[in-house]
């Protein structure tokens, strides 16, 4: 992917099959978003991430939490290969970790996060089961600045996504992740514009008013 000064310099962190990641490198070339993916760090050395990084030119690097003393030193490595790389905006994209402490103070509000319900219902792992578990109509997607909590940082978007009364935890996933990969590219758009501004735990979408850039909801007759 070519460099470009002008262009947001993203550092995405994955450690699995990175649909998301995809959907950004998408948004990216069809120049939906001005930025550039400057890296992308895994901690899973087997993650499909690293195939999508590979064919489109995006270095990768691949750090272990294990080669690392304590949690801080793994997060003070990775943001030290960001800020070398002079990234900007990071973006967790199934990173399958709690960020701690050196990394969000490297980053104040500029680490987003995408998690498939509507925070602040379902955080944390196999959020789609909970919801079906819980028996909720209508779940979704969020994109979130992150803090040190488990998906509790300020709210960027959410796309609201039906829940039908036969669907499997794998059916909804795969309905929520449809979102998921429109809402993604669109929260960084807004990033990327300057658009975004956070007051205390609420976010402000600067510009003309823009309720749908807000909240999507999708069709609710359709899969
Ligand atoms: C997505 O459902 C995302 O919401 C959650 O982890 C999953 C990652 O999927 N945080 P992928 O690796 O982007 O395909």
């Amino acid at each position: 992917m070519t460099d470009s000064g002008a262009h947001l310099r993203l550092g995405v962190l994955a450690s699995g099959r990175g649909s998301n990641f995809q959907s950004i490198i998408d948004a990216i070339r069809s120049k939906q978003i001005k930025a550039v993916v400057a890296v992308l760090i895994t901690d899973n050395p087997s993650a499909f991430a690293i195939e999508r990084a590979k064919k489109n030119d995006i270095e990768h690097l691949i750090i272990s939490p294990k080669e690392f003393g304590s949690g801080d030193d793994f997060y003070a490595k990775i943001a030290e290969e960001l800020k070398k790389r002079r990234v900007e905006l990071v973006i967790l994209a199934g990173f399958m970790r709690i960020v701690r402490k050196p990394l969000i103070d490297a980053f104040p509000n500029r680490i987003m996060n995408i998690h498939p319900a509507l925070l602040p219902s379902f955080p944390g792992l196999h959020a789609q089961k909970q919801a079906l578990d819980y028996g909720v109509r209508i779940s979704g997607c969020t994109v979130h600045f992150v803090d040190e909590g488990m998906d509790t940082g300020p709210v960027i978007i959410q796309a609201a996504v039906p829940v039908r009364h036969d669907d499997t935890e794998v059916i909804l996933s795969e309905r929520i992740l449809k979102m998921e990969h429109k809402i993604y590219p669109e929260a960084i758009r807004l990033f990327s514009e300057g658009r975004l501004e956070v007051r205390g735990r609420t976010v402000k979408i600067k510009g003309q008013p823009t309720p749908d850039a807000a909240i999507v909801n999708s069709p609710l007759m359709k899969p």
